[in-house]
């Protein structure tokens, strides 16, 4: 039986088996405590032994990592704060940790050195509980999706096509990087490579996501996303898990909708789900913020922040309003951000976080961007200037969500594919979709560490996924 069912169902009295990972011992006198937990809930089960019963060369053996099975019947608990705690019969050690080298004793560790020993942190309270919070948004989000009639499409991780056409991609390649066949003007012939043309791990599923949404109208995708950009910050890894709805007869509005709807589902099947690792966190955090200086505190608790989410309109303005208010603040007069502010520019982080946290204090999603700033499948407004974007910006986050209204229209896609630079033979497929009972369709792309990180309050993307991939970091 897995520790969760035990502390929550099992019967007292009844005879069971525990099988776990030992985070403490205390020895005493007449009494032996062991603490194990199995990953299954945040909470330990306390094992309770007379001294006798274990042997002490078995004893030494067990400390804080090593792997024990345990036999024995389960009494209510008098000082363990649980229900119940297991009174031993037999253990059997498993696999020692030698103290002298086991990395994970039972005292604070940094969340940096825990980075470093990320084959062993999930054995930590902080991530086992990070970890079952976002096996739950996953679980959340294909539940969503399916119960509102969205089909779950498999796009693929190997493309030929850079879909948000920014370069950022991670070459796929099975070329002697020593001595690739070259052409006579000396660049490298990819039609000798595997697939006979340039590859790359996909940046976005989105153009082949538009291609299943224009036969079965609603789809998602959810899957291995790869952008390899230089950027070193605590928002950005080179392999992240993007979901991408697509919706045929969606248009900005609905999309906007959309994006509300199913974040704040998300959001709350968490607070509903996942009560005893969001209080862990919570108080994790509260013990953070003491260390930070009272100004820099922030007003609400993890899950009444969670809370505020899911219970109020997320405020909706157009690019250019936001650049009004930006202008007009009084951070901007004092000069007191760092990138410039005016009409055109793309809006950095410090300015999202403006508008989230400081001016609005919602979520806020921004609209129609100009077009230069935005990828090329974008639909442009009447004005020509701009196009039917949407960014959600969320508190701590800055952006959660890209999306937009797609251009329907053939001869404008040519065009703004053209005017960026990409080649027709790379996209003809796509394009074809407009030539082929064309439709207005919208869709949008939520990086699910950005969403793990609000759901945890976690500040570092590093530390919401198993195994990060960042610049000059791929190990485990
Ligand atoms: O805004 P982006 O680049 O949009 C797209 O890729 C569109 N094709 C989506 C669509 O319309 N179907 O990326 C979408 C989201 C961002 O808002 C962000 O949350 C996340 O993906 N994201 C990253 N997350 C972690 N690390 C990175 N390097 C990320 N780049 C984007
Ligand atoms: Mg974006």
């Amino acid at each position: 039986m897995q520790i969760k069912q035990i502390l929550a169902e099992a019967a007292v009295g009844s005879e069971i088996i525990v099988k776990g990972w030992v985070r403490t011992k205390r020895v005493q006198p007449n009494v032996i405590f062991i603490n194990i937990n199995d990953g299954s809930v945040i909470h330990n089960i306390q094992v309770v032994a007379e001294p006798g019963l274990i042997n002490e060369e078995t004893l030494k053996l067990i400390t804080t990592g090593s792997c024990i099975a345990v036999s024995g019947i389960l009494n209510e608990s008098k000082g363990s704060g649980q229900r119940v705690e297991l009174q031993v019969k037999t253990i059997q050690v498993y696999g020692t940790a030698d103290p002298e080298k086991y990395p994970l004793q039972p005292k604070k560790h940094s969340l940096e050195f825990l980075r470093e020993i990320a084959h062993l942190r999930p054995r930590t309270n902080t991530f086992s509980a990070i970890l079952r919070i976002r096996h739950a948004l996953a679980f959340a989000i294909h539940n969503y999706f399916n119960d509102n009639g969205f089909f779950y499409l498999h796009t693929p991780i190997i493309t030929g096509s850079d879909a948000e056409g920014a370069g950022e991609m991670f070459r796929v390649s099975t070329l002697d990087p020593k001595s690739p066949p070259l052409n006579e003007d000396g660049t490298i012939n990819y039609k000798e490579d595997f697939f006979g043309k340039e590859t790359n791990l996909t940046v976005s599923g989105q153009l082949e996501g538009e291609l299943g949404a224009m036969a079965l109208s609603k789809i998602y995708t959810f899957g291995p996303t790869f952008r390899a950009e230089n950027s070193n910050t605590a928002r950005h890894l080179a392999e992240f898990w993007m979901i991408e709805p697509e919706v045929a007869f969606y248009e900005l509005e609905d999309n906007m909708a959309l994006a509300e709807d199913f974040t704040k589902y998300v959001i709350r099947y968490a607070i509903e789900n996942c009560a005893d690792d969001l209080a862990f966190l919570e108080n994790r955090l509260k013990e953070e913020e003491k260390t930070k200086k009272v100004e820099e505190r922030s007003e609400l608790d993890l899950i009444q922040k969670l809370n505020f989410v899911v219970d109020n309109e997320y405020v909706k303005l157009t690019y250019t309003e936001a650049i009004k208010i930006l202008v007009s603040s009084k951070r901007h007069k004092e000069g007191k951000f760092q990138y410039p502010v005016e009409w055109g520019i793309d809006l950095q982080s410090e300015h999202e976080r403006y508008l989230v946290e400081k001016h609005f204090k919602k979520p806020v999603i921004l609209t129609n961007y100009p077009k230069d700033i935005k990828a090329f499948y974008m639909k442009l407004d009447e004005d020509g200037t701009t196009v039917r974007a949407m960014d959600v910006l969320f508190p701590g986050i800055g952006e959660i969500i890209g999306g937009s209204q797609r251009e329907d229209n053939y001869e404008k896609l040519l065009e703004r594919s053209k005017a960026v630079g990409i080649h027709e033979d790379t996209i003809w497929w796509y394009l074809e979709t407009r030539q082929f009972g064309t439709a207005p369709h919208s869709g949008f792309g939520i990086g699910f560490e950005r969403l793990v990180m609000f759901v945890t309050g976690m500040t570092n993307i590093r530390d919401v996924i198993p195994f990060p991939r960042t610049p000059k970091s791929a190990d485990f």
